[in-house]
């Protein structure tokens, strides 16, 4: 087939912020005990970290590191995790029927966070917890001393602040499996007052409101509203998740995915801008999709969970080919909404949904979801082209005829570039690509990487993680989009 892809220097969607590459640390399953944290290991650092786990999240180049939670988030008492290891208390963790040991907390997650080079994002309990908590932690975190939570900060060995400044206003609060759930209304306001003290505190702060649980909510939409109406003036970004899969085993659907996340967030961001119409602001309400990714694996395994153990195994989906190529649509679709989403999550990092894996004690490697998330992370910096794609579309289930192609064009203007980020959905035919690009003059094309596989089941594992890899293609004249590939193209300029 073949297929014209089309963008303008004078088009441009807006510029990438680097926070778009961003990813997600929950205390849950063996994310923190035994993904990033264990002592025991002949790679552990003297503070127990894994030096082979740290040394493939960096070159990740991950910006900002979403933390504790998720659900877990909802029932924590950040103040367990902190000071003297042996005093620590052990608590029930009702959000994945655990026990959290507390041994790692928030001191200890931004030296790792520093070590990983990227920031820490921190959630509030706005679960179990309100105002007083939020601006106790704020306090501990960012102020420089004098008070009670910060001088409590420096008595445990920190005495420069953390300044933490990306902030979430606690996580999925309309959703039942949610330790205290609340109403749109309920939250809007406590999230508007817990977010109004905490810019007291510190005013340099940038807070994150929970939008839907995903786009299925049944309050999808008027959850959106309300809370935006309570919390326009302080919030900064409203948050969107969503999670796919392939439970069907209908590959020409699950490719196509990514039509529902871009819809999802063309409907949030005007339903964002309807409530700054009838506000009359003039501020433009950014979207932080700060958990996204692949999740259906693992279920079945996750029903067989042994309750009250420490960091039992859990949501570990083993991700194969054609996972990959959904998240490199995924991360295509982000890019095509830069004007809009700055700040996203790939959830999660480690072990628990995630692109990395580890055997507590043993070897790590990289799931095939992480070469198209290393790829974007790290080529695909500047600003985001309006990019038009013409090619055959093919019928994709629920989702109608979808292009054939899912692509963006990326301006890396750093590195004089033009980054082409493209999917062949098509599960039978190559696509031989013709560039339509005007006001850069002559491209040359740099490095064509490609990730593609015969098997779309196939999986890299402990003993084999060489299986789905990504190659360095030719650069000859032609480009060839393989059937079934991840494809990265750099052309100077
Ligand atoms: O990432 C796993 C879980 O998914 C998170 O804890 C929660 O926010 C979401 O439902």
């Amino acid at each position: 087939m073949q297929v014209t892809i089309s963008a303008s220097k004078n088009f441009p969607i807006g510029h990438i912020d680097e926070k778009l590459y961003g990813a997600f640390a929950e205390h849950l399953g063996r994310m923190i005990y035994g993904g990033i944290y264990d002592p025991g290991h002949p790679e552990a650092d003297e503070m127990g970290f894994r030096k082979d786990v740290l040394e493939m999240v960096r070159a990740l180049k991950v910006p900002v590191i979403r933390y504790p939670g998720g659900n877990f988030v909802s029932g924590y008492e950040w103040e367990d995790g902190v000071g003297e290891r042996s005093r620590r208390p052990r608590r029930l963790d009702l959000a994945w029927f655990s026990i959290e040991p507390n041994t790692i907390g928030i001191d200890e997650f931004q030296e790792w966070a520093k070590r990983a080079g990227s920031q820490v994002m921190l959630t509030v309990n706005l679960g179990t917890r309100g105002v007083a908590d939020a601006r106790n932690l704020i306090e501990y975190c960012n102020f420089p001393g004098g008070i009670k939570y910060s001088d409590m900060r420096r008595a445990n060995g920190f005495p420069e602040p953390f300044g933490i400044r990306y902030w979430c206003l606690g996580n999925e609060m309309d959703g039942p499996w949610q330790i205290c759930s609340k109403t749109a209304e309920e939250y809007g306001r406590l999230a508007a007052e817990t977010g109004k003290v905490m810019k007291w505190v510190d005013p340099d702060i940038r807070l994150t409101v929970c939008g839907s649980s995903n786009s299925h909510m049944p309050t999808f939409g008027s959850w959106e509203e309300t809370v935006l109406e309570h919390t326009y003036d302080i919030a900064d970004y409203l948050s969107l998740h969503n999670y796919y899969g392939n439970p069907g085993n209908n590959t020409p659907e699950y490719l196509a995915c990514s039509t529902d996340m871009d819809r999802f967030i063309s409907t949030v961001a005007a339903i964002c801008d309807t409530v700054k119409q009838k506000k009359g602001s003039d501020k433009t309400m950014y979207l932080s999709f700060d958990e996204w990714n692949v999740w259906f694996h693992s279920g079945e395994q996750d029903k067989r969970q042994e309750k009250w153990t420490v960091a039992p195994p859990l949501l570990e989906d083993r991700y194969n080919f054609e996972d990959a190529l959904v998240v490199g649509c995924l991360l295509i679709t982000l890019l095509r909404h830069a004007d809009r989403v700055k700040m996203a999550c790939l959830a999660q990092l480690v072990n628990v949904i995630a692109p990395i894996m580890t055997e507590t004690g043993g070897r790590c490697w990289a799931q095939t979801i992480y070469y198209p998330f290393l790829h974007a992370a790290n080529l695909a910096r500047g600003d985001s082209l309006m990019t038009r794609v013409k090619c055959p579309n093919y019928a994709a289930g629920k989702y109608g005829n979808v292009p054939c192609i899912e692509a963006v064009v990326v301006d890396n203007g750093a590195a004089n570039e033009l980054v082409v980020l493209a999917v062949n959905r098509s599960l039978q035919e190559d696509a031989q690509l013709s560039l339509d690009i005007a006001g850069y003059g002559a491209l040359t094309k740099a490095e064509h990487l490609v990730l593609t596989h015969p098997d779309l089941k196939a999986v890299n594992t402990a003993d084999a993680p060489q299986i789905v890899i990504p190659t360095r293609l030719q650069t000859s004249p032609d480009t060839i989009l393989p059937r079934q590939s991840w494809n990265v193209i750099r052309y100077r300029y």
